[in-house]
């Protein structure tokens, strides 16, 4: 299997050029199967939860209570929550989505230079996966390496706009600080120790990286997606989203909710080793993004995975007689290969290690 991973099966498109070449149709490769097309189903309209942090670790007893059983009650039956006042600067937050942008908006000459391959996917890049023939995503990225801190590379980051380093530095160290914090909480809702998730994730040699997703206009947004339906692998994602255009819908009893975005607000949701290490409890749910023909959308994800050479399994304390572990022990290094060939295709990943425990 490693062997396929070494370079993509076809040419690579960049579908920023695409777009901006000003063609009223798009290419067969990117059209979905009418049922996975984003008219398929009526919308439903509801909010995902939006989450105050500010009293998370409030010495107000109950306070602090009535924060973590929000998060408890997003995780179990959503996967997804909005946090507002979670302490990061909203101007940073601006800055940093910003140059992004204007990365993206470097010729594309510039932006070459960090074309990824599959082996590790850092850099510029265009699909997920290497299936030959694969339908692909409207959708541009940068993928990079933020920790362990010997993975971390800022040669291989942007070194245009000029800024563009120091600010995946800076932003990089207060969404670290924001996911350790949710993390205790979550652990602490979970019934478990503050500090197991963390631990179990690796304490300091936790790995994280950024993928920050670039969606262009697209001609005929109604028969495509600008990210297939997928779960994150990982362990916990903090999402920034573009301020006024949405685009990211999460599934929530069979339908398919459009994230109105609260403005500063981060998206967090829970990844597969979330809710393998809880035993189920907590839900990696399943999301998507849609494109539309006025506005291009920049977002960036910020991964929190567990250290990639570790067994990831569910906590013991969550399993019981009346409820067994719904997994078996994994590496992260391991159940990330699934996406990183076949792409992003639903929850099957997670799905699949349940019934073949
Ligand atoms: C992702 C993702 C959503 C978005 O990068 O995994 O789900 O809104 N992104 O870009
Ligand atoms: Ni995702």
């Amino acid at each position: 299997m490693m062997n396929c991973l070494q370079s993509w099966p076809e040419p690579v498109v960049r579908v920023q050029s695409l777009s901006e070449s000003g063609i009223r149709a798009i290419p067969e490769r990117y059209i979905k199967p009418p049922s996975d097309r984003p008219g398929f189903e009526k919308q439903e309209h509801v909010d995902i939860p939006v989450v105050d942090l500010k009293n998370l670790f409030s010495h107000d007893h109950t306070l602090h209570e009535e924060t973590l059983k929000l998060i408890s009650s997003a995780c179990k039956e959503w996967g997804f929550f909005q946090a507002v006042n979670h302490g990061i600067s909203h101007e940073l937050m601006k800055r940093t989505r910003e140059v992004w942008r204007e990365f993206f908006n470097l010729p594309l000459e510039v932006k070459q230079e960090y074309a990824n391959a599959p082996t590790t996917y850092e850099g510029y890049g265009s699909r997920l996966g290497v299936q030959k023939g694969a339908i692909l995503d409207w959708s541009d990225y940068f993928f990079l390496h933020y920790l362990p801190v010997y993975l971390r590379n800022p040669s291989k980051w942007p070194s245009l706009p000029s800024s563009c380093r120091d600010l995946i530095s800076e932003y990089g160290a207060e969404v670290e600080k924001l996911c350790g914090r949710l993390l205790k909480a979550m652990s602490i809702s979970l019934g478990l120790k503050e500090d197991y998730l963390q631990n179990a994730f690796g304490g300091e040699d936790i790995g994280a990286c950024l993928r920050v997703n670039f969606y262009p206009k697209c001609p005929q947004p109604d028969l495509t997606l600008g990210l297939s339906s997928h779960s994150d692998p990982g362990g916990l994602t903090l999402l920034l989203p573009d301020h006024d255009v949405a685009g990211l819908q999460v599934r929530k009893n069979g339908k398919w909710i459009t994230v109105k975005p609260v403005p500063n607000a981060f998206i967090v949701n829970v990844g597969d080793q979330i809710q393998v290490m809880s035993n189920a409890i907590y839900k990696s749910v399943e999301h998507r993004v849609i494109v539309n023909s006025a506005k291009d959308r920049v977002s960036l994800a910020f991964f929190y995975n567990p250290k990639s050479d570790l067994l990831i399994e569910p906590a013991k304390e969550l399993v019981s007689e009346d409820r067994p572990a719904l997994y078996s022990p994994m590496t992260f290094d391991e159940y990330r290969l699934y996406i990183r060939t076949y792409g992003p295709c639903g929850k099957t990943q997670v799905e699949f290690s349940e019934s073949n425990r």
